[in-house]
């Protein structure tokens, strides 16, 4: 009698068991991915089909405040720190730390120095702290040692390797046996031609085009992995882009001594040190040199930049307005387009949209700040998010199910997911449901052939092989 008893709850077990396995996804996957220099409204400049197929089906923001300076290396730390520059540390592309004595700089890839990255802790390490993997694909900074450790995964920074590639490694890391849960996908255009053509020039057009093309090799490529809607994708960038002229250029060298300072980081924000006992006079002579150069001491520097509390930060910053180039003198490099300005500025901003089962459909929100992604990806995987400078809060509203603490697969009811997810109209969605009920049904049914031979029988059952192991304790109670 207790023999049949256990077996009746063995095959309730597996009905609950199969029904759990049909409705629930597995781990929640979050895929971030970085278009640099890809501002907000390239959206509407020429047809973006595969751009708007994720806003029709996942959430778009329209204006995403990043952080200032609105440079490439400090936004991407910003995206995954959530913290503001003075704060991440990462406060330039080309920055000099007067307690370290040390230099770093894009230009010539001087970016390896764990000790610039340290003041901050990525989302890949806290999420590899909390047990689970990360890969990365080129993302700025993923290829440093910081704390000691790397992504999981992770691609050496070269720039000559194709889109598909980074693709494939990302898919290839989504559907190992044992699955990262994040992944970050880094890729260097629009903004390399932005700066090469100018963001006004006509010949963009097919640039943003190819962007488009790429979102949607991404997509297929998703699909085909049957990671398309079980995955949390999430489209950004660093930062906008605006027109530059040969007409707008401020010469340093016509304002200040060559002798009396060194440029650390240039347009289109100059940042100054001055040499020993000639901070007066550099300030005196650039402040009120341009009427289109701002010219702060640091610690005049406006609060909303958080740009001030670093030792990074050099002791004169001189901001350009928007279009307005910096150069010591015509002989240094000039570009069409630049990027850097007031973060306030809308051309200064990137676009965000975002796709998956955590995600609210065909939904757009006016504006966030880029500090918030970084409590929503770690609400997305639920891990917990160390100190930062945005809130969940503020960006709960694109989460289908907004309830802050909890996970979207545990708080939804089972019914809504189904009745929620058909309405896109894709095929992997019936299929994986389909999976999970036919093996469901297949464990009940094959548990059903067993109790049935055990009560034909009634003796000391035969199990196959693959139960021995869970039925052993249970026979014995
Ligand atoms: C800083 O480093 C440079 C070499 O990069 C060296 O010449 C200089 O003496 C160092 N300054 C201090 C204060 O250590
Ligand atoms: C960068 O990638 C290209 C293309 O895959 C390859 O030919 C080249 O050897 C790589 N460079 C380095 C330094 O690995
Ligand atoms: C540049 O300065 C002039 C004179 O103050 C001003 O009229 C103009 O608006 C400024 N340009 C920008 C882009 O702010
Ligand atoms: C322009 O500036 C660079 C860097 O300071 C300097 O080497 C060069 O001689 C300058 N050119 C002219 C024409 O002054
Ligand atoms: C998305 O919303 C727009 C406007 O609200 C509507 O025209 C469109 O049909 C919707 N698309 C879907 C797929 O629901
Ligand atoms: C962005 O952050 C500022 C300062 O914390 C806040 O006042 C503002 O409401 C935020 N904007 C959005 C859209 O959440
Ligand atoms: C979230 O993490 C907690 C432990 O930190 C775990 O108990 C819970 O099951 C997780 N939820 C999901 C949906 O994975
Ligand atoms: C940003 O976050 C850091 C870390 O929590 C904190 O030290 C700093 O004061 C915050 N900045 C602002 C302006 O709140
Ligand atoms: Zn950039």
């Amino acid at each position: 009698m207790t023999s049949n008893l256990l077996w009746v709850s063995f095959l309730l077990a597996a009905l609950t068991l199969s029904i759990t396995f049909s409705l629930q996804p597995d781990q929640p996957k979050v895929l971030l991915v970085s278009f640099d220099g890809f501002r907000w409204d390239y959206l509407y400049r020429v047809p973006t089909p595969h751009f708007h197929h994720v806003k029709e089906y996942g959430v778009h923001v329209k204006q995403v405040t990043n952080i200032f300076i609105t440079k490439t290396y400090p936004n991407h730390y910003t995206l995954i720190t959530g913290l503001f520059a003075e704060n991440h540390g990462i406060v330039a592309n080309d920055m000099f730390d007067p307690v370290l004595n040390k230099s770093f700089s894009l230009d010539n890839m001087n970016i390896y120095d764990s000790e610039f990255w340290e003041e901050a802790t990525p989302i890949w390490i806290t999420n590899q702290r909390a047990g689970h993997t990360s890969g990365a694909a080129m993302w700025p900074g993923t290829d440093v040692k910081i704390h000691k450790s790397f992504p999981t995964y992770y691609m050496p920074y070269n720039e000559s390797v194709s889109f598909e590639e980074r693709v494939a490694k990302i898919i290839e890391w989504f559907t190992s046996k044992e699955p990262i849960n994040l992944g970050l996908l880094y890729w260097e255009e629009p903004d390399d031609m932005g700066h090469l053509l100018g963001p006004d020039s006509p010949l963009m057009g097919p640039v943003i085009s190819d962007i488009d093309q790429r979102l949607g090799y991404l997509i297929r490529m998703l699909k085909k992995a049957k990671l398309w809607n079980v995955l949390n994708l999430i489209i950004t960038s660093d930062h906008g882009m605006t027109q530059c002229s040969e007409e707008r250029i401020i010469e340093l060298d016509q304002y200040l001594d060559k002798d009396h300072y060194t440029l650390i980081d240039k347009s289109p924000v100059a940042a100054i040190l001055p040499k020993e006992g000639r901070f007066d006079e550099v300030y005196e002579a650039l402040a009120h040199a341009h009427p289109n150069l701002t010219v702060y001491k640091k610690e005049e520097i406006p609060d909303r930049w958080h740009y001030k509390h670093n030792s990074r930060i050099q002791p004169i910053l001189a901001v350009a307005d928007e279009g307005w180039y910096i150069l010591r003198n015509k002989s240094d490099d000039f570009l069409l387009g630049n990027h850097g300005y007031d973060n306030a500025l809308a051309e200064m901003h990137p676009m965000f949209l975002a796709h998956g089962p955590a995600f609210r459909k065909n939904f757009t929100k006016e504006a966030m700040n880029s500090t918030d992604l970084y409590p929503l990806l770690c609400h997305l995987l639920n891990i917990t998010a160390v100190p930062h400078n945005g809130s969940l809060r503020n960006v709960q509203d694109l989460l289908s199910s907004p309830t802050p603490r909890a996970s979207p697969y545990t708080q939804s009811p089972p019914l809504l997911h189904g009745s929620v997810k058909p309405r896109e109209n894709e095929q992997e969605e019936p299929y994986a449901y389909f999976i999970g009920v036919s093996l469901g049904s297949i464990i009940v049914i094959v548990f059903l052939i067993i109790f049935i031979k055990h009560l034909i029988r009634s003796q000391i059952p035969a199990l196959p092989d693959f139960q021995a192991e869970i039925s052993q304790p249970l026979l014995q109670a």
